[in-house]
């Protein structure tokens, strides 16, 4: 599903440049659940980034699903992006002053998809997530746990091959943070290839390989 040989970052720094991914090199299969882990600056959510499209190497090559996607521009990375990857973060990233509905529909929207049938797969995808009474909630009156499952649901609803997740669980308390992780796994067990970052060896613990990062590189 994901291969990236040789990955570098850097960014310019002065007259010189700060080199954050150094040579990441990492085969991620179809249908398995990874945890990335790595001290915090480490690299972990550049790393993420790349794979999720939002940002690109400085070199190296990415194949995702037998297609080079290290050098396509933004427009064809968003492409890319809305159609086989969904994102969670660990700040849940919702709109403001926007119903769950709503939020869960703006991915098919932006694909341009019927709102009859966007508002259907909406409906749907809250459903999955146990959110089925929250649907006219703003995330102002979501509790946290509420809010992830509805960024959940937005990164399901265009049925990803991927998900990737960046500390997930990170600002919610760990009984909340384990019924993110139970939906995480039930994707999985779906067929999902999901990829998450996390801090705690008891998030870790629910994906089936941990790949440590440790100064902008692998170490296994
Ligand atoms: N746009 C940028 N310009 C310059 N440096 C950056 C930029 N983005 C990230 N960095 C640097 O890259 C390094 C890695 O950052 P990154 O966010 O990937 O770390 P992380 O492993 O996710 O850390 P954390 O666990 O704290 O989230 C950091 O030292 C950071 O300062
Ligand atoms: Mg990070």
């Amino acid at each position: 599903m994901i291969t990236l040989q040789n990955i570098m970052k850097s960014y310019p720094l002065g007259k010189d440049r700060l080199t954050v991914l150094k040579g990441i090199t990492l085969t991620i299969k179809k249908g398995e659940f990874a945890a990335i882990m790595g001290p915090s600056g480490s690299g972990k959510s550049t790393l993420m980034n790349i794979i999720g499209l939002l940002d690109t190497p400085t070199d190296g090559s990415y194949l995702l699903e037998e297609q080079e996607v290290a050098n396509l521009n933004e427009n064809d990375q968003a492409l890319v992006r809305s159609r086989r990857i969904g994102f969670v973060f660990q700040a849940f990233n919702l709109l403001p002053r926007m119903d769950a509905l709503r939020q869960v529909m703006q991915p098919l929207l932006y694909q341009g998809i019927h709102r009859t049938e966007a508002e259907r797969r909406a409906r749907e995808a809250l459903h999955i997530v146990g959110l089925s009474e929250r649907i006219a909630h703003n995330p102002n009156e979501l509790s946290g746990g509420q809010q992830q499952r509805v960024a959940i649901a937005r990164a399901l609803v265009t049925d990803p091959a991927l998900i990737l997740a960046d500390e997930p669980t990170g600002a919610l308390d760990s009984h909340t943070g384990k019924e993110v992780m139970d939906i995480l796994t039930q994707l999985n067990k779906q067929g999902k290839t999901i990829v998450m970052v996390t801090h705690e060896p008891d998030v870790a613990a629910f994906a089936h390989r941990t790949i440590h990062i440790r100064d902008g590189l692998v170490h296994s």
